[in-house]
């Protein structure tokens, strides 16, 4: 690869930015993050860029690389064509902090509203049995790093702004983790129907392809949410067993809703203000090209 490369990165904060130019030096086994690190270090010192193990792990330095979500951190600037600028941008879906960091803290507030794990009383010996295969199957969702480069890509949150209303596929696969788990006791589909927006997903599988993790959060996580809400709702089978007391019961909570024509407060309208602003600074930078699902 070429001794120099440059880079085209976002700088600016909540209120606008643009694009400003670097050129860095590379080595062998250069990743993104490294370059960004060199700019920091030699180059723009105040540039804001949130990172924490750099070793894919953390999900801390998710970013638009090209217009692709990526962990700066787990690509290679040899991935790209030598000679031709690398842009690299917040992701697209959060509000922006500053220069490459965003406000994430939606999905920690998500997180919360999902009740957790109630597992059923211990057997008489003490302890819990569960069957290998069924601890294999929500394996793979544990794997998720909490990089949100999914929800950043999902058109539900990306285009249409559903943040009230839709998790996200990384709270559809930990909504996974929880119903098939063997020792659960809380039946959250109707709250996966009503407060968290299931039905909104078309099954794209935008959010699938950028998972660093290779989760398969479509086909193993969503796929099969769909499947027992539907089972739920829709079929008369199920229907007459659990009216017959043929299927075993879960304990079903309330789903809580935000309150329609509830008026935003001060705070948050000023909030919305200013992401509209932010959406319209990115429009105006061209920031986040990236393919959304
Ligand atoms: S499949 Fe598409 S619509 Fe559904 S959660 Fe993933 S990105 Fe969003
Ligand atoms: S599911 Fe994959 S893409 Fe989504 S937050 Fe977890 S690791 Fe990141
Ligand atoms: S720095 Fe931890 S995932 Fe990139």
């Amino acid at each position: 690869m070429a001794d120099k490369a440059k880079l085209r990165v976002f700088r600016g904060n909540e209120e606008g930015g643009e694009f400003k130019e670097y050129e860095v030096e590379t080595y062998t086994g250069m990743v993104v993050l490294d370059a960004i690190h060199e700019i920091q270090a030699k180059q723009a010192p105040d540039l804001g860029v949130r990172w924490n193990c750099k070793a894919g792990r953390c999900g801390s330095c998710s970013a638009e690389i090209n217009g692709r979500p990526k962990l700066m951190c787990m690509t290679r600037m040899s991935h790209y064509p030598e000679g031709e600028p690398i842009t690299v941008t917040p992701m697209r879906t959060f509000p922006i902090i500053k220069d490459l960091v965003t406000d994430v803290s939606f999905n920690f507030e998500m997180a919360k509203k999902i009740p957790p794990l109630a597992p059923r009383e211990k057997e008489a010996d003490g302890t819990w049995r569960m069957q290998q295969y069924d601890i294999d199957r929500i394996q793979e969702f544990r794997k998720c790093i909490e990089c949100f480069l999914c929800q950043n890509v999902c058109h539900v949150l990306r285009d249409h702004d559903k943040k009230k209303s839709f998790a996200g596929p990384r709270f559809f696969i930990h909504l996974a983790t929880l119903e098939m788990h063997p020792l659960d006791t809380i039946d959250r589909r109707p709250m996966m129907k009503e407060q968290f927006g299931l039905g909104l997903c078309n099954i794209t599988k935008c959010c699938t392809e950028v998972c660093p993790e290779h989760i398969g959060i479509t086909d193993n996580g969503i796929i099969p949410l769909k499947e027992r809400v539907a089972d739920d709702y829709y079929d008369p089978v199920r229907w007459l067993l659990s009216k017959f007391g043929g299927e075993k019961k879960k304990k079903r909570l309330p789903v809580v809703q935000e309150a329609k024509g509830a008026k935003p407060d001060a705070k948050k309208a000023e909030a919305k203000k200013g992401e509209a602003s932010k959406v319209e600074a990115k429009k105006e930078t061209g920031a986040g090209k990236a393919k959304t699902g």
